[in-house]
């Protein structure tokens, strides 16, 4: 036999042999079976040419390069498969925990890949390289240009990798698409939703977009809002939701779960309970078990989820109801003047006139009706409150009286012309019948007993606050600087009787 012919038998035997051995010890490794493959099919085509050529050794021409040549590209592949278990996965990842992204492993793997190309171009095809390149100028451009979005994924997906702003397995939240990492190859992300889908999202579109990492921080926050009806106490929904979280082993001790009281809705007030946990991919299950444990516990406790519940009540509203109103306003300011001694004197026809002009005011606590100072154009009747009088003397202030309901105040610059001879503030809140100038003038020009009651009322409280401010400035009282004929006289000449 020729010896030649021999050796390539021999040779081929080895590397089939070889190839066996390899393939059968791969056998348990992951991605071992693709390799056996490769490794195979490189081996049978390479021993192939090797008897062809011994049997043959005079052919040759084009059918035997490119047998050739597929021979070796083939070798050189299922070598960087090899090298694709034992160097990154065996020795790097598993072995020193390095884990080598798999966007630069296929770059290694196309630039060896074209290297042994061009050389089998060069010594097998003996092509002109330098030819080429120029020849190959506008096929590039046009390539580059189709090229453009695969090439821009490209480069994205360095950046990426160098930026690490995620990894596989973390949970991520791309262009409103919630799902995990499962992979990040040269050109795209791959991840996997809540259904199992895969969603595919091309780098250059990620780099241009906000990418939310739901994994980065650990613990993170979840969040459960729900409505409870309005009569339950807030502290006692609280500590409900609380204890509706403490047998839940996902859930985090610390930081400790709380609740909040967010609003008062339309038929229930909303709380958020917020806890933290460590896995993404158990927030909903967690959830699930939170809601399903705050139902018991409501349900225990007695406390209503409320359904959407709105009263609604119907209001015949009938045509003359401004008059209605106003007529008992009137009603009320009539009665109420009708009632205080002040107005004992005066006829049911001119406290009627009287009411027909006044009306009734609100004040709150702390507001002032009268000023000091002021010149005044109304007398007050206390409705409902509680009023304090204040004078202020050169160098202090002082109460002087409280009044309350049937009281009434203002009378003295209404009826003088003299601007306020004190303060009148509200105590408490306070309802007043404000009776204006104007229409008392009226009634107090053609009714002279009115006259004579108000200016008695005025004199006694004039007496009053002269007694005071006597005893504040640590002297003995006094008799009124003005008499009761000063002040009638004074009312006379104001209002022209
Ligand atoms: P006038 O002066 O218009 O404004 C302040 C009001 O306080 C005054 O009218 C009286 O009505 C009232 N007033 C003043 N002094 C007293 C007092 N000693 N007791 C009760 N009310 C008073």
């Amino acid at each position: 036999m020729n010896p030649d012919l021999l050796t390539s038998i021999l040779t081929a035997v080895a590397l089939g042999l070889a190839s066996g051995l390899m393939i059968r010890l791969l056998r348990n490794v992951s991605e071992g079976r693709r390799l056996g493959f490769w490794v195979f099919l490189a081996v049978a085509v390479l021993s192939a040419y090797l008897v062809t050529r011994a049997i043959h050794p005079d052919v040759s021409g084009t059918g035997m390069e490119i047998f050739l040549t597929t021979a070796v590209m083939l070798s050189a592949n299922a070598l960087l498969q090899l090298m694709n278990i034992l160097l990154w996965e065996q020795f790097l990842r598993r072995r020193r925990n390095i884990s080598v992204p798999r966007l630069i492993i296929d770059l290694i793997n196309f630039l060896v890949l074209a290297v042994v190309a061009v050389s089998m171009l060069k010594t097998v095809f003996h092509v002109d390289l330098n030819a080429l390149l120029v020849t190959s100028t506008v096929a590039s451009a046009v390539v580059g240009l189709s090229l453009q979005d695969v090439l821009g994924s490209v480069v994205a997906g360095l950046a990426l990798q160098m930026e690490k702003p995620f990894a596989v397995g973390d949970w991520v939240e791309i262009d409103g698409d919630e799902g995990q990492i499962m992979q990040m190859s040269w050109r795209a992300i791959y991840m996997r939703d809540r259904s199992s889908h895969v969603i595919i999202h091309p780098n250059s579109s990620i780099t241009k977009q906000k990418v939310r990492n739901l994994s980065k921080i650990s613990p993170f926050m979840a969040r459960f809002q729900m409505g409870i009806a309005y009569p339950h106490p807030p502290g006692v929904v609280k500590s409900t939701l609380i204890s509706a979280t403490r047998e839940i082993e996902e859930i985090r001790r610390e930081p400790q779960p709380h609740v909040f009281l967010k609003s008062f809705g339309d038929f229930a007030v909303e709380y958020e309970l917020r806890f933290w946990m460590n896995d993404y991919g158990r927030k909903y299950a967690v959830l699930d078990a939170v809601a399903t444990r705050i139902w018991y516990a409501l349900r225990r406790s007695g406390i209503e989820i409320p359904y959407p519940v709105r009263d609604v009540n119907v209001r015949m509203i009938p045509e003359d109801l401004e008059k209605r109103r106003e007529d008992s306003a009137y009603e009320t300011i009539y009665a109420e003047l009708r009632s205080i001694p002040l107005f004992d004197g005066l006829s049911d026809a001119q406290i009627s006139s009287i009411s027909a002009t006044s009306c009734i005011q609100r004040f709150s606590a702390g507001e002032s009706l009268v000023i000091q100072g002021d010149t005044g154009n109304s007398m007050f009747l206390v409705k409902s409150g509680q009023l304090r009088v204040e004078v202020a003397g050169a160098s202090s202030r002082a109460v002087v009286a409280m009044l309350g309901t049937g009281d009434f105040f203002g009378e003295m610059s209404l009826l003088t012309g003299e601007p306020r001879s004190a303060s009148v503030i509200a105590e408490t809140d306070t309802e007043v019948i404000r009776i204006a100038k104007d229409d008392f003038a009226s009634l107090i020009s053609t009714d002279a007993g009115a006259v004579e009651v108000l200016s008695a009322a005025l004199e006694e409280r004039l007496k009053e606050n002269a007694e005071r401010a006597a005893l504040s400035s640590g002297q003995e009282p006094r008799a009124p600087q003005r008499s009761r004929a000063d002040i009638l006289s004074k009312i006379r000449g104001f209002f022209g009787i």
